[in-house]
């Protein structure tokens, strides 16, 4: 049997940091409020003139270089990214030049903070059926570019990066199952209303930022992740003890903290990185799994498992043998 299994990972993360005390000098917001509903004290930002694809191409380089895997070897590149550099070219394909990868398949996908989770579960799909051998999985956004920077509600939330893994086929189990659902019903609770099929003028008068109606996302949230961490133990015949680690979508320290009570695992077990990060959308997953990969936390052979939710509403998750 032929799996996916992930043979690098790689991070990339703006220099340009804003903290809780820089916030409360732009919004009426306080340190404290945001440590407490959140878990977040800062996040980084990109500059001006440094977009998605320079975050992405951060990450990817560093994930080619943990494999030990050369631009050439790829034979499939998929980007999750909400805020894409151009309406099109792909960031996938943006990407593909910086590379100087010519040829392959390169297309972005969009399903917002589970962006990286859909990907992944793509590119497996590509590797099982034997249409890609090595792929290049990147969750890049530069989210601060639709925050409405006088929304305390939103603006304190969000911040930029970019992770990235290499993918590989392997006769050794690698990625176990996958799992992916959304339901557009909810659309209105989290999202930017304007957009490029309504005219550029949709995208005025604030119609081109994220509003969200939080406290109702955060009640669908933690039910819907609960429902998955079952669903995806159930697929796989698991005990939540054979979990080795979490890695959440890094969105609210309380949601994570929901999931991890779901799963009955202490959060020595769990990667957290919304303290340092914020929410970077697509990208807060992987940029999560290099962090513990790097720092050591997470080794070979251990059981993964990845969950994300988001805007669409979209949510999913990913069991793994690391
Ligand atoms: O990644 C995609 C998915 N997104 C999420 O999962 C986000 C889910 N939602 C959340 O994480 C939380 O709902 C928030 C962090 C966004 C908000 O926390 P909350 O505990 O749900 O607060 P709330 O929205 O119920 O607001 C409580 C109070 C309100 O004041 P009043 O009406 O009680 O006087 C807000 O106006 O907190 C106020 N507030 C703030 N105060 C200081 C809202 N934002 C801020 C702020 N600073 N930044």
């Amino acid at each position: 049997m032929t799996y996916s299994r992930i043979t690098g990972t790689g991070g990339y993360l703006p220099d340009k940091i804003l903290t809780n005390h820089d916030l409360e000098k732009i919004v009426d917001t306080s340190d404290q409020w945001i440590r407490e509903r959140t878990g977040i004290s800062k996040r980084h930002i990109a500059v001006d003139g440094q977009n998605t694809v320079d975050l992405a191409e951060g990450a990817a380089r560093r994930a080619l270089e943990a494999a030990g895997r050369d631009a050439q070897d790829i034979d499939l590149i998929i980007v999750a990214t909400t805020t894409p550099d151009r309406v099109f070219p792909s960031t996938a394909c943006l990407l593909q030049k910086r590379l100087d990868r010519h040829g392959c398949a390169a297309f972005d996908i969009q399903a917002v903070c589970t962006g990286f989770v859909y990907a992944l579960s793509v590119a497996d799909k590509f590797i099982k059926t034997g249409a890609a051998k090595c792929a290049l999985v990147v969750g890049a956004e530069t989210l601060s570019r639709v925050l409405d920077w006088t929304d305390r509600g939103t603006c304190v939330l969000f911040g930029d990066g970019a992770g990235a893994v290499i993918v590989e086929a392997s006769d050794e189990p690698g990625i176990l199952s996958t799992h992916l659902h959304a339901d557009g019903a909810y659309e209105s609770l989290l999202m930017v209303s304007g957009g490029i099929s309504q005219g550029y003028d949709s995208l005025k008068d604030g119609n081109g930022y994220v509003t969200m109606k939080g406290n109702e996302v955060f009640k669908v949230a933690v039910n819907t992740l609960g429902r998955i961490v079952d669903e995806t133990l159930e697929a796989n015949n698991m005990q939540k003890s054979d979990i080795d680690w979490l890695i959440p979508h890094q969105a609210n320290i309380r949601i994570i903290q929901a999931t991890a009570k779901k799963l009955k695992m202490s959060m020595d077990h769990v990667v957290v990185t919304v303290d340092e990060h914020g929410n970077t959308s697509g990208a807060s997953v992987p940029l999560a799994l290099d962090v513990a990969v790097r720092d050591g936390r997470i080794k070979r052979g251990e059981t993964l498992l990845m969950e994300a939710f988001g805007g669409g509403f979209t949510w999913g998750s990913i069991l793994l043998k690391f």
